[in-house]
Parts: structure tokens; C-alpha cells; sequence
């Protein structure tokens, strides 16, 4: 069996793309064209990371009067927003309006214990409120949720949703980062490089990955880049062949300073020895799970790549998400690492199979290469990394099927997968990667993980087939559509034929939705990421 998916190009598609120029025949609807990012990669990370910059993380005690507190604080400058958290205690984020504010708040308060007696000559801008007068009035201060929803919330929206266009979309608004969560992550990054310029003045540590691809769930973990190229030039030594030693040092230096001194970080771990060598350690007061990693500007090449592909077009993020929440519904992903498929690889997909539809929702690599001017022109260590990066050059598509539609199409295109090209290798699933062309992103996977992908994704286009028949009425609370696939399948499905799975499938959804009718929603499995 043979199973490729690659982005670079898909024969045919190209230059129809390319060669249509009459504008769009009308984007579907779904009431988040308004969300969907028009700004440049870098225009988005400069803004959030000079936002980052003008903000301080404050553990706040419990009892706190919101008006009392932002006095407090405006007197070092006009505050630009604020929000409260809550992770093991209660936080604020405070956002002033003005850079100089966080030092003048610096100079006027003590910095943690910890950094105090050490001898990093870093300032924290994690800071801890203590009340001199303890107010006795009950605080009542509104907390941002940082949390997916719970399972039971999100079966009821989308059992009460109107269609499943209507469900994809809903799921997408309950799990994609918000406005604060983002600024957290910026933030945390930015406090993170605080205690990395200590040794490397002038770093910068940015996120990557699904924080800034658009495609995180809320819970997703933080992969860091810690940049050094701006400080000293690193890329000059890489070809000398000792890089990885070095970078390998400068992380274990890294995570030796995050474990002693970094303000709450805890459980830090050094995997210097892996291809990709990284620090790993959960922030706690941010509550994220974080990655730091050095030399690994491509990664942040394909995070762009994939913010570009989830600006294009309202559908892609709808849909990675939801296949993204099915897989974690199926155990066919875990936050444990193995011989699964991951979110990563699972967004290549929805990619690959949006550009192979007709007309192509999304259109190839080779395309974006196309059109990219001078300014674009990329190469990193060898690989051609050239895209075009301004996102207004690259044509809407006149594609105009429904969610529904591509979510059926999905499950069926991958239920039959691999009976077509040519693999370079003998993995079971090669996916390449963008830039990288000689790595498979999906090497890790097993066959017998990529089997059962296969036969949920068959099950599921069965499913949804059945649902055309009894779609129920307005209202109602059992789960059809996207709930319907969310729910755990049997185990031993793998033995089945496929008549018989399907008959079991039947039976399996049934008994569910007995257990449902009866208030069990508990059945419905855990799609937290973490
Ligand atoms: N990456 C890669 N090749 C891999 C794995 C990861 O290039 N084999 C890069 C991708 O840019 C990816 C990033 O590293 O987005 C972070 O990896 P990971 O945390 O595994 O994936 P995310 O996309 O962040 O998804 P998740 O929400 O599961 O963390
Ligand atoms: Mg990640």
C-alpha cells in the first residue's frame, strides 16, 4: 500500500489555478471572514512580540479590587488592556500602553525572591502582588478561560446546531486560540527570552508551530525558537559540522538557567540527543507546556506556510479543526509522543486534500513559489524556502463546496487512501515535508496506527452517509453529523470486514445514543489536547 501526500504540486492544478483571474464567485459564509488574518507572518509576530514587550504577568492574590488595581498600576503609565486568568492562583496580564511603564513598575516593586539572589542580571517581568491592607470586599473580577470546553458543552452545541457547516463552525470558534490566549503565548515567549538574553543578549525567542499557525486548539503546547542569528551569525558556522554540538550546548545552558532561575518554570527536561534537540518545561503560571527549541528557522518557515494556508480560505481552519478534534475523539493522536499521527501531520492532509479538489480551494506550494517576487527569495541551510508572504497577492478560490461536503470527502478520500503513487521509502505514511523535500514529517507512523486512521476515516464517511437519511429535526439533542463522528468507536473494528464493521458501526451508534438519551454524555471521549 502506498500512502503520499506532498503540497508541492499536484499535476493540473497549478496553472489553472494561477491562470484564473476573475475575481471570487463567492466565498462561503460562515460569519468568521472577519477573524481571518490579512496581515503578513512577520507583520503579526513583530506586532504581538512589541505587545509582548509592553506586558507584565502579575500573580495577584485572590481577594483584589480590579479598580484599586489598575490605579495602582496606572501610575506608571496609561494601560492599554488588561485580562485575569486563573492557573493555580489567580493572574492578571497587563498590557501598557508605553514600554517604559514596565521598568518604571520594575523600579517600584520587588522582583520574586528567587531572581533576586541569584546572579542572572535579568529583571523579570513575572511580578507578584502582595496587599499591605488585606480589602475585605468579595473580588469579583471576570476570568478569561484559557480551557477548550468541556465535552459536554461542546456535544450540546453541536447537537443544537443547524447543520454541519453550522457544527464545523461552531467547533472551530470553541477551540481556536482567543485574543487572550494568544497574548499569553506572546507574552510567555517573551518572558522566556528575557532569562535567554542574560547569556545571548540580543536573542529572540519566537513561537512557532500551532500558536501562530492558526490551526492551535486552545490547551496546544508552546514550541519556542530561541533566534540567535541576530546576535551572533550561528548560520556562517553550520557548515563546519560542529553546529549541532554548539547548539546542543546553548540549550543545555539554556535549560540549565530555566531550571534555577526561571521564574515559574518547573519540570525541565533537556532532549539534547533528538534530530531537532530541544529543552522541554511546563510555565506554570502561564499554564502552557512548553518547547524550546534552537536552529529550527525552517519550522518557522512552515508555521508561516500554514498561516498563509489557513488565511486563504474560511473552510481550512473548520476543517483542520475538525479533523484535528476527531482524531483526539479516536486516540488516533495523543500528547504522548509514538508511533501516531500528529496535528501536524493531520493539517497536511486537510491541506493536500483541499488542493486537490476542483476548482482547488488551496493552491499548491509551486504556486505560492510562483508568485513570490525578490523580496520573498528564501534559502535556508540549502533548502528553497521561497513563498510569497504577502497574502493579498494569491487569488481567492472559486470553490464554492460546503463544509459538509469536503468533511464527507475527506473521510472518504482517506478511507480509500493508497492505491495510487510512489513512495520514496517503505514507511507506512510519507508525508513530506514542505521545505525539507528529503524528510517525511510522518516516519513515526506506524502501520498499524496508519490502518486504523483508514478505517475510521472509512467508518466515518459511512456514518455521515447514513446521517443524510435522519438528519433530526431542529432541537433535538442526539448526535448526528460531527457529533455522531466524534464518538469512540469499538475496539478489535480492525478484524471486521467491511460489511460488518458498518453493521457495527450502526449497532455502536444506537447503543450510544441510548447512553446519551439517558444523560451519559460522560461516553463522549476526552478531545482535550492535553
Ligand atoms: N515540525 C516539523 N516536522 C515535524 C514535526 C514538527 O517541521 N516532523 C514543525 C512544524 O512547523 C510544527 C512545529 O514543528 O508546526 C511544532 O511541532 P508540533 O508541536 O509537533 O506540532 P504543532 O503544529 O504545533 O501542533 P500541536 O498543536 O499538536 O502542538
Ligand atoms: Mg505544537
Amino acid at each position: 500500500q502506498r500512502h503520499i501526500v506532498r503540497l508541492l504540486s499536484c499535476p493540473g492544478t497549478v496553472a489553472e489555478d494561477l491562470r484564473r483571474d476573475e475575481q471570487p464567485s463567492g466565498s462561503v459564509e460562515t460569519g468568521f471572514e472577519d477573524k481571518i488574518p490579512r496581515k503578513r507572518f512577520s507583520e503579526m509576530q513583530n506586532e504581538r512580540r512589541e505587545q509582548a514587550q509592553r506586558t507584565v504577568l502579575i500573580h495577584c492574590p485572590e481577594k483584589i479590587s480590579e479598580n484599586k488595581f489598575l490605579k495602582y498600576l496606572s501610575q506608571h503609565g496609561p494601560i492599554n488592556n488588561h485580562f485575569f486568568y486563573e492557573s493555580f492562583g489567580l493572574y492578571a496580564v497587563v498590557e501598557f500602553c508605553r514600554k517604559e511603564s514596565v521598568g518604571s513598575l520594575q523600579n517600584g516593586t520587588q522582583t520574586p525572591n528567587m531572581a533576586m539572589e541569584t546572579a542572572i542580571p535579568f529583571r523579570s517581568r513575572f511580578l507578584s502582588l502582595k496587599l499591605k491592607n488585606q480589602t475585605s470586599k468579595q473580588s469579583c473580577i471576570q476570568s478569561s478561560n484559557q480551557l477548550p470546553p468541556s465535552n459536554r458543552k461542546l456535544f450540546e452545541l453541536l447537537c443544537y446546531a443547524e447543520s454541519i457547516d453550522d457544527q464545523l463552525n461552531t467547533l472551530l470558534k470553541e477551540f481556536q486560540l482567543t485574543e487572550e490566549n494568544t497574548k499569553l503565548r506572546y507574552l510567555t515567549c517573551s518572558l522566556i527570552e528575557d532569562i535567554a538574553a542574560a547569556y545571548f543578549p540580543d536573542c529572540v525567542v519566537r513561537p512557532f508551530g500551532s500558536s501562530v499557525n492558526t490551526f492551535g486548539k486552545l490547551g496546544c503546547d508552546l514550541d519556542m525558537f530561541l533566534d540567535l542569528d541576530e546576535t551572533r551569525n550561528l548560520s556562517t558556522h553550520k557548515t563546519s559540522g560542529n553546529f549541532l554540538m554548539e547548539f546542543q550546548k546553548i540549550l543545555s545552558v539554556i535549560g540549565e538557567c530555566l531550571d534555577h532561575f526561571g521564574p515559574g518554570c518547573v519540570g525541565v527536561q533537556k532532549i539534547l540527543n533528538a534530530r531537532c534537540p530541544l529543552v522541554r518545561f511546563s510555565h506554570q503560571a502561564s499554564g502552557f507546556q512548553c518547547d524550546l527549541t534552537t536552529n529550527n528557522k525552517i519550522a518557522l518557515t512552515s508555521s508561516e506556510l500554514l498561516y498563509i494556508y489557513g488565511a486563504l480560505d474560511s473552510r481550512v481552519r473548520a476543517l483542520v479543526f475538525g479533523i484535528r478534534c476527531w482524531a483526539r475523539a479516536h486516540s488516533l493522536t495523543s500528547s504522548i509522543p509514538g508511533a501516531w499521527i500528529t496535528n501536524f501531520s493531520l493539517t497536511m492532509m486537510v491541506i493536500f486534500f483541499l488542493q486537490r479538489r476542483s476548482p482547488p480551494i488551496l493552491p499548491t506550494l509551486d504556486s505560492l513559489k510562483t508568485l513570490a517576487d525578490a523580496e520573498d527569495k528564501c534559502i535556508i541551510e540549502g533548502n528553497n524556502c521561497t513563498f510569497v508572504h504577502d497574502l493579498n497577492r494569491i487569488k481567492p478560490s472559486g470553490n464554492t463546496e460546503t463544509l459538509e461536503l469536503l468533511l464527507k470527502e475527506f473521510f472518504e478520500y482517506f478511507g480509500n487512501f493508497g492505491r495510487e503513487q510512489n513512495k520514496p521509502d517503505s514507511s507506512p505514511l510519507y508525508i513530506q515535508n514542505p521545505f525539507e523535500t528529503s524528510l517525511n514529517i510522518s516516519k513515526n507512523v506506524s502501520q498499524s496506527q496508519l490502518q486504523k486512521f483508514v478505517d475510521l476515516a472509512q467508518e466515518s464517511a459511512w456514518i455521515l452517509q447514513q446521517e443524510d437519511a435522519h438528519r433530526p429535526s431542529v432541537s433535538s439533542n442526539q448526535p448526528w453529523g460531527l457529533a455522531a463522528v466524534l464518538l469512540p468507536s469499538v475496539p478489535n473494528r480492525g478484524s471486521l470486514t467491511k460489511k460488518k464493521r458498518k453493521r457495527s458501526a450502526n449497532e455502536r451508534v444506537k447503543n450510544l445514543l441510548e447512553s446519551l438519551k439517558s444523560n451519559r454524555t460522560a461516553n463522549f471521549t476526552e478531545t482535550n489536547e492535553k
